[in-house]
Formats: C-alpha cells, structure tokens, sequence
C-alpha cells in the first residue's frame, strides 16, 4: 500500500496525546464529526472501523504488514484482511472475542475528520456507551444481515436516541453473505422503521454495506446496483455535525472560570454551548437573571468579532455585573430558566445500587451542587422498551425520577442542549461517577410551594422554652446501647426542667415509617424522615433525641446540614460488634446468625462509624448512667448528678 505523502500517518489504534494534537492540527481546516458504532459481538463492528481507517489510509505499513501475516495465520480467505484484527488490538480482547470498554479512534478524509467510539456490544456495557456517546453526532448501528433486527439493535438504537445522537445509520452488514439480496435488506429496513417509530427515532439513513468487501464503504458497490443512496463515508462527510446545529440556538455559555489577572480586566471563560455573541449583544447571567452588553471577546489569538457554538472563548461585560463559576450567560431575549426540582432520566453506572434519598454530587454544566433523588417513577427495560417499577436503579438500569437540588441552578432541557441538560452523578464519600442523567424539565411544583412565613419565629419558639434547640443523635449497632443511654439522657433533661423529645428506631417503625424495611434503601428514607420530623421539632425550640443505627455516614451529614452549625450533636454510641451480639438483648443477632433475619447491621449490612462525632461513647468503659452524664454535661453544661 502507498501512503499519501502530505498527510501525516498515524497509528490507528493507539494515537498518543501528542500524536492526537499534531493529527488534529494537520486537519484544523476540516470539521469534525464524532460518531459511535453500536453491534453486538460478531456484526462486525471492528471490522468495519478497521475498513474505515485503511481505507482512509490512516495506517502504518509495518502494522499492515503484521496485519497480513496474522489474517494469514488466523486463516482468512483469500487475501482479504482482516480488518478486525486491526481495532481488537488487544491480545486479551482478541482471544475473548468481544470488545470492552469505549476505545476512540481518529481518522480523515479530504472533506472531514472523525473521532470514532467504539463502544462494547454486551449488555452491562450500557455504561460504556452512554460514556463513549455522549458528545457524538451520529451512531452507526450495525445489523447483520443474516441475523435482521435484533435485542441489541433495539437496546443500541434506543440509548443512542435517549443519548440525544441526531443522526443515525443503519447499516446492513455482510450483504455479501446474504449475496446482496436487495429483498433481504429492504425487509430488515421495514422491521427497523417499525421499531424506531416505536421509541421516537423519526429519521435515519439506511445503507446495505460488507465491512470485510468495502461494499458502499467509500464508493457505491456494483454488487448492490438497486441501492441509490451514498457511500458510508460520503454519507459521514456530509451530515450536519451538532456544532453546526447549535450555533443556529440562542446564545448560552456556562462561564468555566473567571479571569482576573488584574483590576483592569475582569473576563468570563467557558465554552460556547450553543448560539453565536458578538461584542454589543445583550446578554442575561444566570440564576440572577441581572443584564449586562457584551464588550469584548477574548481569545489567545487575539480579539474576536463573533465567536459560536463549540468555541472557548473569554467575554467580558460593559457592567460590573456579579457572575461566577457555574452561572450561565444567556442572550438576554431568551435566557435559560432556573429550578431546583427535575424530571430526569437516570443511567445508573455503579455497583452500589441509587439509593433515593441520598444526597448526591451533582456536575451539571460547569457547576456541582447537592441533589437527592427520589424514588423512580419506572424503570425501562432496555430490550423490551416495557416501563416497570422499581424502588431503586442498579447497575446499568435506566429509570425516571425525580430530583431536588440545593439551590435553584439555571439548565435547559437535555433534549435543546447536552452540555446544560446534562449532569453525572457522584457519590460523596467515594468520589465515584455513580450516574449520569437527562433533564426532561423542571417541576412547576418547585416554584409554586413557597416557604410561608411565620410569625412565631424558632428563635422565638426557643426563647420562651428558655433553651437552645439541639439535636442529639445517636448512632450505633442494634443493641449497643442507644435507647438505653438515650432514655436516661430524657430524664435528666427532663429533671433539669428542659423540653425534649424522644424519637426511637423501634418505636417509629411501628407509625411514621411502618413502611420501611431494612434494605439500604429503606434505611436511607427512614433516616431521611426522621431527620426532617427531628428538625421540625427543633424549629418548635425542643431539643430532639434521636435512636436510630442511622448506619450510614451520608445520611447522618445531610440531616446534619440540615441544621444551624452546632445544633447537631453526633454520638457515637460505641459497641464493639462481639459485644453487642453476646449481649443480643432482642434476640436478633442469633436470628441473623443462623440466616432468619436478613440485611442485619454488621453481619450482612454494614455500619460506618461516625468520623467526627461530638461526643463518642465506648459503652465498655463505662456505664449508660455515666455515658448519659456525659452528654447531658455537652448539652447543658451542668454535671446532672450535682443537682
Ligand atoms: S436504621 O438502620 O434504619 O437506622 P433503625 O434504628 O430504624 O435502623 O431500626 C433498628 C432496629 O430494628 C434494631 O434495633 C432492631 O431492633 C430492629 N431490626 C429488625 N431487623 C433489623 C435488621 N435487619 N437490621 C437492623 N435492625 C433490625
């Protein structure tokens, strides 16, 4: 094979980062399409982006040579190549036949450069494609044309659609296999058109290729003389690329970070998410909704008279307008609106389940904030398309629920722009990516219940109670002394004439949350609930002690941030587990033991002991009258037994 000599050669399969930066300058002219190849395991998705790379000549002679020598040795007919070799380069993957994770890979033609996703066929792969996706153009979803539609070309279609990919491809591959029956094809078009109308794929552009052949690869194959249509890579040349789209919308940019080396220049970097902004446009920054003139774009290459979609760019404004990480600059006619309660859908990608309830980091845009998540309204079956309950979302499962964040935070629905209507969810105490999701809309509901004013305020409440409110949590293993130590407490309060409340994990899962069980997700709701009745009483000026094994860290911070610094008290009611479970007061942990109880803290479900309790109570060293002292001592500052 000769090489073009003007254009660089690069490795297809392993392009370095600096490869990738050279490779890119060299076609910083062209446009660039970003595009994802969805096929189970032997459609022949490899092949095909193998097919694309030679044929784009983006190959190496001595891996083509190697290319030869081990379709020889694999024994492929003829002298045709192998092409999947070429992308399944590693050896791992090449002896389990499948292809794992999201691999991208860079090639160009005269009119275009491409960056492809090859993202895994299997199932529990969701993740790595909703990942290898998210910022493409186009999907190819490959069909076999012996097989016709199947489970997976359903599941592909309908997560690239949910992804928000505009432009699909059907190609119907090994039609030389099927020996370019123009009947087969035109049936497995028919099924596909049935199907996508199903799940709201209005378009696509159906081709009948041979990936091993080159048929309908880069020029119209004579062995399908009844096919009009272009070529795979004519068709790649010349859909429109989401840039392209986006620039036609109206003006938004997440502002990234502002610049301000000094006092004379104060400039708002981000990328340009849609629309186009020219210096004297008018423009709204979000949530604050105040309006300034746009003044300058800035850019390393100098000044800009208009800049558009998909460009980072520095603006700065004619006002001294407040604007920070995370706000939005909008055009003024037509901002993007600001909510704090969504509908969303959920692509759940941890092996921990979602678990509702639990406050969640939340990336949306280039601000993070706190969400939870409330119970899915369904699940979908992605093979069926069937909505089904669920009470949660595991691994891979997509579901649609509802969320709360912290703070009312400008968005715009994830079907107008990916960048402001999508978010990844992240765990707080791992720091894992345990999510990513689609804003359909915000709920009207957020801006239509208003906090009401009252006039008794808690300060009040607590000033005629002659006390500050407080919020004694207990936390500890079942049966480490909690309510034990927690109804002594009472009393003394109660002595010293204050006025508390006992909440109790027994006693409220007899009413309140009679509800609930003991799976994580239960438990989080159980302390959710009694976090917000807890704080409720502490705004009536009680001082509230609370019972539960609250085993999880995540849950006892939220309800912790639900108060005024210094109104939560965490303690840590300290057993060790062979302690607790000798003693078995209820008889629980024999019933755990011997398998008749599930989900049973510390031995099938775990405990994560408190970091940075307040009070921290090692019931080996000393009695429940002394522990309960103690306390009594950090709430009032009075030892009890002097009075
Ligand atoms: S929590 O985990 O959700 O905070 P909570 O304190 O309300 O638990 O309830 C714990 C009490 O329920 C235990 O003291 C025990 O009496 C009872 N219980 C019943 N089943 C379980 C279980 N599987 N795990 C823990 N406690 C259980």
């Amino acid at each position: 094979m000769t090489q073009a000599t003007t254009e660089p050669v690069y490795k297809a399969d392993s392009l370095i980062a600096s490869d990738i930066d050279a490779y890119l300058e060299a076609h910083q002219h062209k446009t660039m399409l970003r595009f994802i190849t969805c096929g189970s395991v032997d459609d022949g998705k490899s092949t095909l982006i193998g097919r694309l790379l030679y044929d784009s000549k983006q190959i190496f002679e001595d891996q083509l040579a190697s290319l030869e020598a081990d379709s020889k040795r694999i024994g492929t007919q003829g002298q045709d190549i192998d092409f999947a070799l070429l992308v399944d380069g590693l050896a791992a993957e090449r002896e389990q036949g499948i292809t794992i994770d999201v691999a991208y890979r860079f090639f160009a033609t005269e009119k275009r450069k491409f960056i492809v996703a090859d993202t895994p066929g299997h199932e529990q792969y969701t993740r790595n494609m909703v990942t290898g996706a998210s910022t493409a153009d186009l999907a190819v979803i490959l069909i076999d044309a012996r097989k016709g539609v199947l489970t997976q070309t359903r599941r592909h279609s309908y997560l690239a659609h949910l992804i928000g990919i505009r432009h699909i491809v059907l190609a119907v591959n090994k039609m030389d296999l099927v020996g370019y029956d123009q009947a087969t094809y035109d049936a497995i078009v028919a099924d596909y058109a049935a199907f996508a109308a199903d799940i709201g794929i209005a378009q696509f552009t159906a081709m009948p290729i041979s990936g091993f052949r080159g048929d309908n690869i880069t020029a119209p194959s004579p062995n399908t003389p009844w096919y009009g249509g272009p070529s795979l890579i004519a068709h790649l040349e010349q859909v429109e690329i989401d840039s392209e789209a986006d620039a036609a919308a109206p003006f938004r940019m997440a502002v990234q970070w502002v610049n301000r080396p000094n006092l004379d220049f104060r400039g708002f970097a981000g990328l340009i998410a849609s629309g186009a902004i020219a210096p004297g446009d008018a423009v709204r920054i979000l949530p604050s909704g105040k309006t300034s003139t746009v003044a300058r774009i800035v850019t390393l290459d100098g000044d800009l008279d208009r800049a558009v979609a998909g460009q980072s760019v520095t603006l700065t404004l004619t006002d001294e307008v407040d604007c920070s990480r995370g706000d939005v600059i909008a055009a003024a006619a037509d901002p993007v609106a600001t909510a704090d309660q969504f509908e969303a859908t959920i692509v759940w990608m941890d092996e921990a389940e979602m678990l509702p309830g639990r406050p969640y980091w939340m990336k949306i845009g280039t601000q993070t904030v706190s969400a939870t998540i409330q119970q899915p309204k369904y699940q979908v079956n992605v093979n069926s398309m069937a909505q089904l309950a669920a009470k949660t979302l595991e691994l891979n499962a997509i579901g649609v629920a509802n969320l709360s964040v912290d703070r009312a935070i400008p968005f715009t629905p994830y079907a107008e722009n990916r960048d402001l209507g999508g978010f990844i969810l992240i765990d707080r105490m791992t720091n894992r990516t345990v999510g990513a999701g689609m804003i359909h809309f915000a709920l009207r509901r957020a801006d239509n219940i208003h906090w009401q004013a009252v006039d008794v305020s808690r300060e009040a409440h607590a000033a005629q109670k002659g006390q500050s409110p407080k919020l004694l949590w207990f936390t500890g293993l079942s049966g480490s002394g909690k309510s034990t130590i927690a109804n002594i407490v009472e009393k003394k309060l109660y002595a010293l004439g204050k006025h508390s409340f006992l909440l109790d994990g027994d006693n409220v899962r007899h009413g309140l949350n009679r509800d609930l069980g003991f799976t994580d997700a239960d438990r989080v709701e159980n302390i959710r609930r009694v976090g917000e009745v807890a704080k409720l009483m502490t705004d009536a000026g009680l001082i509230v002690i609370t019972a539960f094994i609250s085993p999880f860290r995540a849950e006892r911070d939220m309800v912790r941030a639900m108060l005024p610094a210094g109104e939560f008290v965490e303690i840590h009611v300290d057993t060790p587990l062979a302690e607790a479970e000798a003693r078995d007061v209820k008889g629980l942990y024999a019933k755990a033991r011997s398998g008749a109880l599930k989900n049973f803290t510390g031995i099938d479900s775990p405990y994560e002991p408190p970091e940075r309790a307040e009070i921290h109570i090692d019931t080996t060293r000393m009695s429940a009258e002394q522990a309960a002292d103690i306390i009594v001592e950090h709430v009032v500052g009075v030892w009890s037994y002097d009075l």
